[in-house]
């Protein structure tokens, strides 16, 4: 953090020298808008346990999410009181409500204008951050219209401001300015072996001819300056990037530390230009939180939320240095009605979690590679549950559960490795999907007394535009002759994308 802290007090040394201030009531404004995804109020209370007996915390201490907490948020979509990332997402960036699966569209299919691309026609530099593929649900929902989550060609071509028809940015380039995420292979053309493009359309190509500074590698990302001029497009991996629990920081960098460089590279971006500037506006996600609730995955679950609550923590750096910039944080929805307690006993253990070493999906992964019952039994018993886990007493019928799962499928086995945790720590699970639960609302800084009660996620919405000053129907207007649709999707629906 200490780290965090020195490049924040570089660019407010620079402001001041500009002789630039952040007077609350005129001048820029920042709005951070953070999602948690399939983080219910059960996970923040699992990570606080967790963190608070761990560390031998007193037994009332409160996470740095806890103490901003506002609210509720409620999750229904139009069409379900269970609402999917895409409709919750939707809520939050055009506050309407969408059907399921619905990209920034209204629940009639039109789409809708979103709080970023106001923000942006109205002269604020932009970011999208996330852990997931940057065309997946939620960051979508800020910068693209599509009548089904899994056009995710055509959202990422409409992310770089291709077919939008918005002429949002001076050079013609689309809304958003800043993305760091994972899903290269959106950008990739077919025929390049890391591609997953259904089509030849090399976007890596187009938004650098576009302007963009390219990355995908943890080197690249650290050489790039705190101030380094934007667009900057910086995708680390193929797919979504790694878990917490099983990420290589060689490799990729975390949630938290690509929140502090995305907040100086946009800051330092805002303040250059022109005096009368409005700020800037970003979406970061938690993504993966929601991922590992599918899979009833708690220790995963667990670490994908304490480096939210990290990410969190750079946030507040930054606004103890920037006071005018606003932080709304909230769920669109939770996953896997996660809860404490199974009978018959009044507990749950948070211990249990500590000595877990990998996620489920990287370990069902590793179990996929094996033939024959003797052999993943035997894996099972002598690597996965000691080494993996930290369960150096398993039972035969833990060993043979998992391993009588893998024959059902991965899905199946990435459930049964977190059952058996699960079951050991006392968490319950209701599904393998989302919930209809209300979900935490934390605001801080500038306005958040604004912001506060039983909220409806449309109203969430609401209240970031008004935040921004922007108008979100001038700009539907402009949108209303955008495509929304994609060909090829239903045959690729079968095979792909079961997180939803
Ligand atoms: C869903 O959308 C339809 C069409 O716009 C609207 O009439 C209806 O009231 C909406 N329902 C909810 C629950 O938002
Ligand atoms: C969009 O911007 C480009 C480049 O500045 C300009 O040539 C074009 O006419 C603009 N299009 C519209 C519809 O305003
Ligand atoms: C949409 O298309 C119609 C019919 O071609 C046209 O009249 C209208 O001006 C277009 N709207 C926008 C915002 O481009
Ligand atoms: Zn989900």
């Amino acid at each position: 953090m200490a780290h965090t802290c020195n490049i924040f007090a570089i660019l407010l040394c620079a402001l001041a020298v500009n002789g630039q201030t952040s007077a609350k009531t005129s001048g820029p404004r920042n709005l951070i808008f953070m999602i948690s995804d399939g983080f219910g109020v059960a996970s923040e209370a699992l990570a606080r346990s967790y963190t608070q007996q761990t560390t031998g915390y007193p037994s009332n201490w409160g996470s740095v999410l806890d103490s901003v907490l506002v609210g509720l948020t409620r999750t229904r979509s139009n069409d379900t009181l269970v609402t999917d990332s895409a409709a919750g997402a939707t809520a939050f960036s055009c506050a309407q409500k969408s059907f399921n699966g619905g990209i920034g569209i209204s629940a009639d299919g039109r789409p809708c204008g979103t709080v970023l691309e106001a923000a942006k026609r109205k002269g604020y530099v932009t970011g999208l951050v996330t852990t997931a593929r940057i065309s997946h649900a939620t960051p979508a929902a800020f910068a693209a219209h599509a009548a089904d989550r899994n056009m995710e060609d055509l959202i990422a071509q409409q992310m770089l401001g291709i077919g939008i028809g918005l002429n949002s940015s001076a050079n013609g380039r689309g809304s958003v300015d800043l993305m760091f995420g994972g899903g290269q292979c959106y950008f990739l053309p077919k025929n390049n072996k890391a591609g997953c493009r259904s089509d030849d359309v090399d976007l890596w190509q187009t938004a650098q001819s576009q302007g963009f500074t390219a990355l995908n590698n943890r080197q690249q990302f650290d050489s790039l300056a705190f101030n380094a001029p934007l667009p900057v497009l910086a995708l680390f991996a193929p797919s979504h990037m790694a878990y917490e629990i099983d990420r290589n920081p060689a490799e990729q960098p975390s949630l938290s530390e690509m929140t502090a460089k995305a907040l100086s590279l946009l800051h330092s971006a805002s303040a250059n230009v022109p005096a009368d500037h409005p700020g800037f506006m970003v979406m970061i996600e938690g993504a993966r939180i929601d991922m590992a609730g599918h899979d009833n995955d708690p220790a995963t679950h667990l670490h994908d939320i304490l480096e939210y609550w990290k990410a969190i923590n750079v946030v507040r750096n930054f606004i103890s240095l920037n006071p005018s910039t606003l932080l709304v944080s909230t769920s669109d929805h939770e996953t896997g009605g996660l809860t404490l307690g199974v009978e018959p006993e009044y507990a749950w253990y948070p211990s249990v979690l500590k000595p877990v070493q990998r996620s489920a999906e990287v370990i069902c992964k590793e179990l996929n590679r094996m033939t024959g019952r003797a052999q993943l039994d035997r894996h099972i018993a002598r690597v996965v549950m000691p080494q993996y886990l930290g369960i150096t007493d398993s039972s035969a019928t833990e060993v043979s559960t998992v391993s009588e799962a893998i024959q059902s499928g991965f899905k199946a086995c990435k459930r049964a490795v977190g059952h058996v945790i699960s079951a050991r720590a006392r968490i319950g699970w209701t599904t393998s999907g989302h919930t209809g639960a209300d979900v935490g609302l934390y605001a801080y800084g500038s306005g958040s007394e604004e912001i506060r009660g039983s909220m409806d996620n449309t109203q969430v919405g609401g209240f970031l535009a008004s935040y921004l000053g922007v108008d979100l129907d001038s700009t539907t207007r402009e949108l209303a002759n955008l495509s929304t649709f994609q060909k090829d999707v239903e045959k690729k629906r079968q095979h792909k994308h079961e997180h939803r």
